[in-house]
């Protein structure tokens, strides 16, 4: 007698279950695996969405409308969030970021689970660890009501952008199809783009630092015509710490510029960088012209909380991006250290830097 397909599913589901799962749970790999690359890349832009949520909130000066914390008004759901827009921009904010804390959660089990690469697995943590103590530093920030919490927060939140960079970029097809050429003078070149990304890098930061205590000092307007000044000069012709600021923020912005245009066609027409690295090379540049674009728009508009908190995501997508391309460049050295187990090792390739690496 013939069976239905559904008895034969019964019939097998409990097979495979028994013959399989601990063997497909405790597999580690060092290969491409697209659904924990998508979950990186979930996360990525989940993080996007908080940064967005958190610059509109400063923007529109609606950090301090609940006074409480973690709750919003002492409820998870407070009357009039969905009307007001200072209440749904900090509690939407708030939202998204326990959402992101859920899913570094998530993050870290499933590498733990299913990844070799001992560095990537402790990269996890540290996401973990960051997004703790984000929250933490946030809801300080509240109840003491203190702006040098409310910088700190903005500077790490950058910071943890490029921690989870970082992560789903290993766990993309760029980091796995990039194969750098260990000849000489591919070495010297990756080691050159490296140090000229490293540079950036830094610069960016330093750029950042000077945003943040301009834009919390309500110093964004001090200068309040672009690219000239209102008398006409490039340079002020009279100084105050606001005008300072907006003027460190102009000339870092034109260095920066140079700097990641030059390094961005070096990276393009060398014949010894990865594909992945030319386009991640070509988006970077991207993101930089929108970063000036939007960085005169505010001034043009007067600061328009849009374009004001559009540069904000847009500068912290810069920096990511920048810091992304100069860490594909650490990929020769990085596996030099904690070299990826052997490729076609499939499936139950593990790492000799895992622990059930000893044991086999
Ligand atoms: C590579 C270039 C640039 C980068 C990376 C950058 C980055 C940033 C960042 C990250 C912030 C916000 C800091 C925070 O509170 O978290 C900011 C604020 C600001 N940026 Fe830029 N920026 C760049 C270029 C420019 C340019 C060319 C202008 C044009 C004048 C500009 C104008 C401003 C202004 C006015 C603010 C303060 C907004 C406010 O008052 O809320 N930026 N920038």
């Amino acid at each position: 007698m013939g069976e239905f397909p559904f008895v034969k599913v019964f019939y097998y589901t409990p097979l495979e279950i028994n013959a399989q799962p601990l063997q497909i749970l405790k597999t580690h790999r060092s290969e491409y695996q697209p659904a924990l690359a998508w979950f990186g890349y979930v996360l990525l832009a989940s993080i996007l969405m908080l940064i967005y949520a958190g610059a509109f909130t400063t923007t529109i000066k609606a950090g301090m409308v609940f006074p409480d914390w973690p709750l919003s008004n002492g409820s998870i759901n407070p009357e009039g969030w969905l009307t007001n827009q200072a209440l749904f921009a900090e509690h939407s904010h708030r939202l998204i970021g326990a959402t992101v804390g859920i899913l570094c959660i998530v993050l870290v089990i499933w590498l733990w689970r299913r990844e070799s690469r001992g560095w990537l697995r402790a990269l996890g943590w540290l996401t973990l660890a960051l997004v703790i103590l984000q929250g933490g530093l946030g809801g300080t920030r509240v109840l003491l009501n203190s702006l040098s919490f409310a910088m700190v927060h903005g500077i790490l939140a950058q910071g943890f952008l490029c921690l989870v960079a970082t992560v789903a970029l290993a766990l993309s097809p760029l980091w796995h199809n990039a194969h750098p050429s260990r000849s000489p003078a591919a070495t010297a070149t990756g080691a050159r783009l490296r140090t000229w990304g490293l540079w950036i890098t830094g610069i960016l930061f330093a750029q950042l630092l000077v945003a943040v205590l301009m834009r919390h000092l309500d110093a964004g307007m001090s200068i309040p015509t672009f690219p000239l000044t209102p008398e006409g000069t490039l340079v002020p012709v009279t100084w105050d710490a606001g005008i300072f600021l907006n003027f460190a923020h102009r000339a870092l912005a034109t260095v920066l510029f140079v700097g990641i245009l030059a390094w961005s066609w070096s990276i393009v027409q060398s014949p010894h960088t990865s594909g992945g690295s030319k386009l991640l090379a070509c988006v970077t540049t991207l993101i930089l012209f929108i970063q000036i674009g939007l960085g005169a728009s505010i001034v043009w508009t007067e600061r328009l909380a849009a374009p004001t908190s559009l540069h904000v995501l847009n500068g912290a997508l810069l920096l990511a991006a920048t810091w992304s391309l100069t860490f594909l460049f650490f990929k020769p050295w990085i596996e030099g250290i904690a070299p990826a187990a052997p490729r076609g090792r499939s499936a139950t390739t593990q790492s000799p830097l895992h622990p059930s690496a000893a044991r086999a």
